[in-house]
């Protein structure tokens, strides 16, 4: 088993960025092969138990994603030991999940596009944006899920 073999992606309400990430990341490591454990959450409980935002879904399954068995869920506090990697969307998410992590998994909370090459640091929020925004919101994460594969595998090699 390779040392990240978790990771959990946050972001605000966990309806957009968030499920979005965690569908295009489950597709991917599957299509690599790779075992992990993948979930996301919110750092806000506001949607609470409900699905991914319907425009979300109908960009991320025009591209071949499915949100089966995703419902929104608040960031818990043994996330943080349970996860290997906490993945926030934006630096208010980073920002927000640094400030309830205890000190020793602190180390475990990074910002998702730090795993993708380009000039962009956040992913935008796109919930009161057009179409467009979910489109962009799939391209970034897309680039940053081919980032993490590489470095999950790299990791995995090294052990
Ligand atoms: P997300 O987008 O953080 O990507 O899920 C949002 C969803 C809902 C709200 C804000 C952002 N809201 O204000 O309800």
């Amino acid at each position: 088993m390779h040392s990240s073999s978790s990771v959990l992606f946050v972001c605000l309400g966990n309806i957009c960025r968030s499920p979005s990430a965690e569908a295009v990341f489950r597709k991917k490591a599957a299509d690599a092969g790779l075992k992990i454990k993948i979930d996301s959450a919110g750092t806000q409980g506001f949607h609470k138990s409900a699905k991914p935002d319907e425009r979300a879904m109908a960009a991320g399954e025009h591209r071949g994603y499915r949100f089966d068995n995703i419902y929104a869920r608040k960031v818990k506090s043994d996330d943080f030991e349970k996860f290997d990697l906490i993945l926030a969307m934006d630096e208010s998410n980073l920002h927000d999940l640094l400030a309830q992590c205890p000190a020793e998994y602190q180390n475990k909370v990074k910002l998702f596009l730090s795993f993708a090459e380009c000039d962009e640091l956040e992913v935008p929020d796109p919930y009161y944006g057009g179409s467009k925004g979910f489109e962009y919101v799939l391209d970034l994460i897309e680039m940053a899920s081919d980032g993490l594969l590489v470095s999950l595998n790299q990791t995995e090699a090294m052990n």
